[in-house]
Formats: C-alpha cells, sequence, structure tokens
C-alpha cells in the first residue's frame, strides 16, 4: 500500500523522535554528555558524543561491532564498520549523515585506506545528500589496538 504523501513524514519523524538517547549528564552549563547504550561502553576517560547548543561532537569512532565490540574485518568492512557507528551516534544525537559539518578521519596507511574511505562515503552519502561534508584526513603513526581507521564527526540538530 502507498501511503498519502502526509502521513510518510510524519511516521519519519516519530521514528527520529524515539531514536534518540537521553543525556548520561548535562553539565551546569547546558552540555549533554552522551553514552548510549546501543554501542559500547567506553574504554577509559572519555565519552561516545556530546552536545552544546545546535552541535552534536562524536568521539573518533573505530570499526567495532556494536554486538559484540569485536573488530570488523581489515579493509573496506572496517571503514565501513566505523562510519556506520558514527552515523548510529549521529542520529541517536538527533542529527544526521546530510547535516554532518566536519569530518576527521585518521589511517595508518594513506594509499591503501584512503581509497577505502572515500569508497565508503560514496555509498554511504550518494543516496541522501548531493555532496560531501568538509573533511580532513591524516595518516598516523599509531591508532588504539593498532587499528587501521579512525573517524571523527561534528553534526549540526537544526534549530
Ligand atoms: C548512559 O545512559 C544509558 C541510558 O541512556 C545507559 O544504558 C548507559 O549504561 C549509560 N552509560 C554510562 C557509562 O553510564
Ligand atoms: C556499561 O556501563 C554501565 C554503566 O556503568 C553498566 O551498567 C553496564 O553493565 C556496562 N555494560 C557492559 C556491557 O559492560
Ligand atoms: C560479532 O558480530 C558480527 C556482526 O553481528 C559478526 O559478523 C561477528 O562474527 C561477531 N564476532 C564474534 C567474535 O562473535
Amino acid at each position: 500500500m502507498k501511503l498519502p504523501g502526509i502521513v510518510t513524514p510524519l511516521i519519519a519523524f516519530v521514528a527520529y523522535a524515539i531514536a534518540q538517547a537521553t543525556p548520561n549528564y548535562t553539565s551546569p552549563l547546558d552540555v549533554d554528555i552522551y553514552n548510549p547504550s546501543q554501542l559500547f561502553n567506553v574504554s577509559g576517560p572519555w565519552s561516545l558524543m556530546s552536545r552544546a547548543g545546535n552541535t552534536l561532537y562524536i568521539s573518533g569512532i573505530r570499526g567495532f561491532y556494536p554486538s559484540n565490540t569485536t573488530l570488523a574485518p581489515v579493509g573496506r568492512e572496517r571503514v565501513l564498520q566505523a562510519f556506520l557507528n558514527m552515523k548510529m551516534l549521529a542520529e541517536l544525537g538527533g542529527s544526521d549523515l546530510t547535516s554532518c559539518l566536519r569530518l576527521q578521519v585518521y589511517v595508518t596507511d594513506m594509499y591503501r585506506w584512503r581509497p577505502l574511505v572515500n569508497q565508503v562515503q560514496e555509498e554511504l552519502w550518494k543516496d541522501v545528500a548531493p555532496s560531501y561534508p568538509p573533511r580532513t584526513i591524516l595518516e598516523v603513526q599509531r591508532l588504539n589496538d593498532d587499528d587501521i581507521v579512525e573517524v571523527e564527526g561534528t553534526f549540526y540538530l537544526g534549530d
């Protein structure tokens, strides 16, 4: 059954509202800190994301499967999973890939992993937006657990 035009945005809105995480802490100056249970518990003295005003800041995220916190296979799957985890957090925080303000990507081998980052971004953005967010990509010597990629995103939440 095809839903009338007005119903679809309504359903989308409801799903959107339900998906939002509640902050684990709100500071006296109204900064929210989030560690939503849909992802995983952090491994140290940091949190998965924060919100100040209409901006959502997501930590450097790696390619774990949230269900069992094991890393996805090295290569495209690892890169994709890192981006999917960031996307999930953005959505739990009330934004999405179309309102990404900025990406910072860290890779341990520019020649091997940058093309995969590009490929994954093309796959994820092609259906949702005609343009990509600004991005910085850096080769670094080492990431935690000798991982290959980590992605950090900043997102807009609207008014
Ligand atoms: C953060 O809050 C969520 C519920 O919103 C909870 O499931 C999770 O365990 C909390 N995390 C921490 C580190 O307190
Ligand atoms: C995650 O942290 C919360 C709050 O500290 C705790 O209740 C929960 O058991 C932890 N979950 C796992 C899988 O360790
Ligand atoms: C972890 O979960 C992923 C995706 O659900 C699955 O493909 C993988 O085999 C699991 N790994 C382990 C060690 O359970």
